[in-house]
């Protein structure tokens, strides 16, 4: 059989394509914070992760610049050799404050962070335990380590001791869940993970994708949030979402963050961040830190999007942040809900499978800072007037994916 066998069977892209219900790698020609230009028209922009709406934050933009001139636009190595710059060390110490930890490493994606975090650290005889809603870096990461891996059912802490209690006592144990569920908008309950932890002897990893700048007094995530920054042993971040710029990190112990430093293969066999992003983030940093402001306009958005949600009848299964996953039924009527916001000026995202149950695609709304309390009205009115295609029914995917 011809390798590329897979390749003739795989139609449902073109039969979206066919039914002008495609909504992936659409090109926008221009940007605001909170608007996309597509096909010469204005959209409202829900269907990003710029919670603060930094991206286009005059402080942001300028720092990137000033920072191309003076190093260039790409580093040409790896931070093992000549890619580290003095902003790499600076944005590193900054992060591992931030975070309360001892020591921080910055990679080039959140993805390769969580690469470089899991693989090194899941040696042969080691024990990985990730929620079933963990995000697919986490579960790719896991795999590429030696160690065994366990799935829990989402939230299922219960079955996740039991899980814990039938592994050898002396195995090296990492409990690995998300912070805020990026398309549940959820956040995981940490006190109780922390307890189960306890009880096993296991450390404990928390992605904050979705969690930094959204939570917590000091917008740090889910781990300030609870006030757990000495329970949780590794804070993985990316920076591609409420810091506006592209990258990673993984803060923790000085002696963990070291050893990842000489074995994290998505750190030394890649190129380091370019010099405008890292600069980029530490000015947001500055910004998120300097303007607590967006972080409550964030969630007043937050909260009056999810009330005219719930008073149009829909479900957002068990969200509790900016993002507001409406769920919609088939793929099928994701992709018609998804053009007729889309004609209408609105830009979400339909969540299909694998992301999620075939019954529970959703259209993924996400907030930001920056929004107008103008933009809001109107994202609610273009979902008012596709209420109707909208199955109101379905059970939450908390609730079935299991
Ligand atoms: C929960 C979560 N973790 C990690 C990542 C990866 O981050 P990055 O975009 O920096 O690779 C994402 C991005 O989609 C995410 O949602």
């Amino acid at each position: 059989m011809s390798i590329f066998e897979k390749v003739n069977g795989f139609t449902m892209a073109r039969a979206a394509q066919a039914m002008g219900i495609y909504p992936y790698f659409t090109p926008i020609q221009e940007t605001t914070a909170t608007e996309a230009l597509i096909d010469g028209k204005w959209r409202i922009m829900v269907g990003s992760n710029n919670y603060l709406g930094l991206t286009h934050h005059p402080k942001v933009l300028d720092a990137a610049h000033r920072a191309s001139l003076k190093y260039g636009v790409g580093s040409t190595g790896s931070r093992f050799l000549n890619g580290t710059l003095d902003l790499h060390d600076e944005l590193e110490a900054r992060l591992a404050r931030f975070f309360r930890k001892e020591s921080a490493l910055v990679f080039t994606t959140g993805y390769q962070a969580s690469l470089g975090a899991l693989a090194p650290l899941l040696g042969r005889n080691d024990h990985a335990y990730l929620d079933r809603l963990d995000h697919a870096s986490l579960v790719d990461a896991a795999r590429l380590g030696m160690g065994e891996i366990h799935r829990y059912t989402h939230g299922d802490f219960d079955g996740l001791s039991r899980q814990l209690a039938r592994t050898p006592a002396d195995a090296g144990k990492l409990i690995v869940t998300d912070g805020v569920f990026s398309m549940e908008g959820s956040i995981v309950d940490l006190p109780r993970l922390v307890n189960v932890a306890k009880e096993h002897n296991a450390s404990v990893l928390v992605d904050e994708a979705h969690a930094l700048g959204v939570l917590g007094d000091d917008g740090a995530g889910t781990v300030s949030h609870f006030g757990l920054q000495d329970e949780v042993d590794l804070i993985l971040a990316t920076f591609s979402k409420s810091l506006a710029s592209v990258g990673g990190v993984v803060a923790g112990p000085e002696n963990v963050i070291h050893f990842l430093r000489h074995h994290a293969r998505s750190l030394i066999f890649t190129a380091s961040m370019p010099p405008a992003s890292v600069a980029g983030v530490l000015a947001a940093l500055d910004v998120l830190e300097a303007e607590p402001e967006r972080r409550a306009r964030l969630w007043a958005h937050t909260n009056r999007v999810t009330a005219g949600f719930r008073a149009l009848g829909f479900d957002l299964g068990s969200t509790q942040t900016p993002v507001i996953p409406v769920v919609v039924g088939d793929p099928l009527r994701a992709g018609m809900v998804w053009r007729a916001l889309f004609d209408d000026g609105v830009f979400t995202h339909p969540i299909v499978p694998p992301a999620v149950p075939e019954h529970s695609c959703r259209i993924r709304v996400s907030m930001s800072a920056e929004h107008t309390d103008e933009q809001v009205d109107r994202v609610l009115n273009a979902f008012e007037r596709v209420s109707h295609m909208v199955a109101r029914r379905e059970p939450s995917a908390a609730a079935i994916a299991t």
